[in-house]
């Protein structure tokens, strides 16, 4: 869909459609919906007046212009009251309405914005208008499913004025990078995992490194085996599918006052994904209900992608470097045994008592790998345990951390994106609870808290760096009830990532 800014009057503008936000109870009307009620006779104050049309968040009406002006039809979009007008509120209405404009077979349409629309808001338009249209169809024929062949084509947004255009340009060129970034990460999630191999993940890494100008550094299952990661290459040992190791880096041009060299100076933050291109659970098989959607388990993995494309595309002032430990979870006559004993990159040995718990075992060489770069701040997002949806349903990730300054930023982030977070805490008592008899630490805990056990076992790798953990079992699909998120693979954390390292 291409999305464009443009100065002018809606009156000329042939659109199929102009969609225009209405609040609900308003003490004015903005000066784009003033000229459309002026231009249409008071048509507007009618639909209100008779309560067919309220303003009320999320609906919407339609209007047929009748020749009055050149867009043959306006579709008034609910905004709700505006003291609850929030930057999501705004993206949800937005979603809604592409959605309903879509559903009707329109190909184009036009939406005026008035001067009182902040940056962030026309940015979660931006980004609601794209990532509610998203629909993965790469693997089906032909259905004959004339609703599948509905597309939007293009988007303009109509300015008041020329002053404020570039203002307002920047904005939805940040919403198209963003939404890219999220829309890719959707695609690598849903994508099947005999279409997904940890090569294949690596190699779609690659590309998006390549097109975007970011480094990238890949080790093969020989090159891990010298490096020493032999949790890592553990959980791999029992499929056919080679592990990977991926390395993306960004590094922010030199200060055009102080120079040096690139990143000279400049904080490093690290983001690390959990890229468990399939998760079978291993010799401790899953049950079979449901077990497709492991294929979601590299989820982790790819909003650190999605979040890097973006970050290499806005190139914000801080070094960021994208950590991924990919591989398949299988059972096999050569895989890891429950009972069986590894040593991770940094040296701790681990106790496997239950297979299924791999990701924080790619985790801990992940983790300890990254110790190297200094960072002054290290985020893993992974889908690592059932008990998060328990806890906190498809709403919110589980949060954990040893650093509340980090903390208090990711939280902040994720206020901004609406990709929420809710702490759970790390405190040593926990620590109790992953000891093992055999080895230093033990992969499943005491059976109580499992999301928690999960983030007291990551906490012994996280070492020598401010550290938060993103259980993001919850949110990296099945999301329900938003406008502009669907039901499969979410996307769920390139945005928060992003604001994250912009707002370093
Ligand atoms: N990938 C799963 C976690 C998961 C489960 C994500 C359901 C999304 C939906 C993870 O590898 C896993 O199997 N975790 C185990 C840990 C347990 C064995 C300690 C779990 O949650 O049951
Ligand atoms: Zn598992
Ligand atoms: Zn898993």
């Amino acid at each position: 869909m291409n999305i464009t800014v443009k100065t002018g009057g809606f009156a000329q503008e042939q659109s199929d459609v102009i969609a225009i936000g209405v609040l609900e109870n308003p003490d004015f009307y903005s000066a784009p919906l003033q000229n459309i009620e002026q231009a249409l006779g008071g048509r507007i104050r009618e639909l209100i007046n008779l309560g067919d049309f309220t303003g009320k968040h999320k609906t919407t009406s339609w209007l047929y212009t009748n020749g009055a002006i050149s867009s043959p039809r306006v579709l008034l979009v609910g905004l709700g009251e505006y003291h609850d007008l929030t930057v999501e509120k705004v993206r949800q209405a937005a979603g809604h309405a592409a959605r309903t404009i879509r559903d009707m077979g329109l190909r184009t349409a036009t939406i005026p914005i008035p001067v009182e629309a902040t940056p962030e808001m026309i940015q979660g338009a931006t980004e609601a208008c794209l990532l509610s249209l998203y629909q993965f169809n790469e693997h089906k024929t032909d259905t004959g499913d004339e609703n599948e062949k509905k597309q939007i084509e293009s988007i303009t947004f109509l300015v008041e004025n020329e002053h404020s255009r570039p203002s307002i340009e920047d904005a939805v060129q940040r919403g198209e990078v963003i939404a890219n970034g999220t829309l890719l990460a959707r695609d690598l999630s849903n994508q099947p995992g005999n279409y997904l191999t940890p090569t294949q993940l690596a190699d779609k890494a690659e590309a998006v490194a390549e097109a975007t100008g970011l480094g990238c550094e890949i080790f093969d299952k020989a090159t891990l085996e010298e490096k020493g990661f032999r949790t890592l290459l553990a959980v791999a040992q029992g499929s056919v599918e080679e592990p990977r190791f991926i390395i993306l880096e960004y590094v922010p041009d030199p200060s055009p006052v102080t120079g040096g060299d690139p990143g000279e100076g400049q904080d490093t933050v690290v983001l690390v994904g959990k890229g468990i291109t399939f998760d079978t659970g291993g010799i401790s098989l899953k049950s079979g209900g449901g077990m497709h959607e492991m294929k979601h388990d590299m989820s982790g993995a790819a909003a650190v992608i999605g979040a890097m494309q973006v970050i290499g595309q806005l190139k914000p002032n801080v070094r960021v470097i994208g950590v991924i430990a990919a591989t398949e979870n299988m059972p096999s006559g050569t895989a890891i045994k429950p009972g069986d004993v590894v040593t991770s990159y940094g040296g701790k040995t681990i106790e496997i008592l239950n297979t299924d718990a791999e990701g924080r075992l790619v985790l801990a060489d992940a983790l300890g790998w990254s110790a190297q770069y200094n960072p002054k701040g290290v985020v893993d997002l992974a889908t690592l345990t059932g008990a998060v949806i328990t806890c906190l349903g498809h709403i919110a990730a589980g949060a954990m951390t040893t650093d509340p300054e980090l903390m208090a930023k990711v939280k902040s982030a994720a206020i901004k994106t609406h990709e929420r977070v809710w702490e759970l805490p790390l405190w040593d008592d926990y620590d109790e609870g992953v000891k093992s008899k055999v080895a230093d630490v033990q992969n499943i805990g005491d059976g109580t808290s499992g999301t928690i056990a999960g983030g007291a076992f990551l906490k012994k790798f996280a070492e020598g760096y401010p550290w938060v953990h993103l259980d993001i079992a919850g949110t990296a699909w099945g999301m329900k009830g938003s406008t502009y998120i669907p039901e499969g693979a979410s996307g769920y954390g390139v945005r928060l990532l992003v604001q994250l390292v912009e707002d370093w």
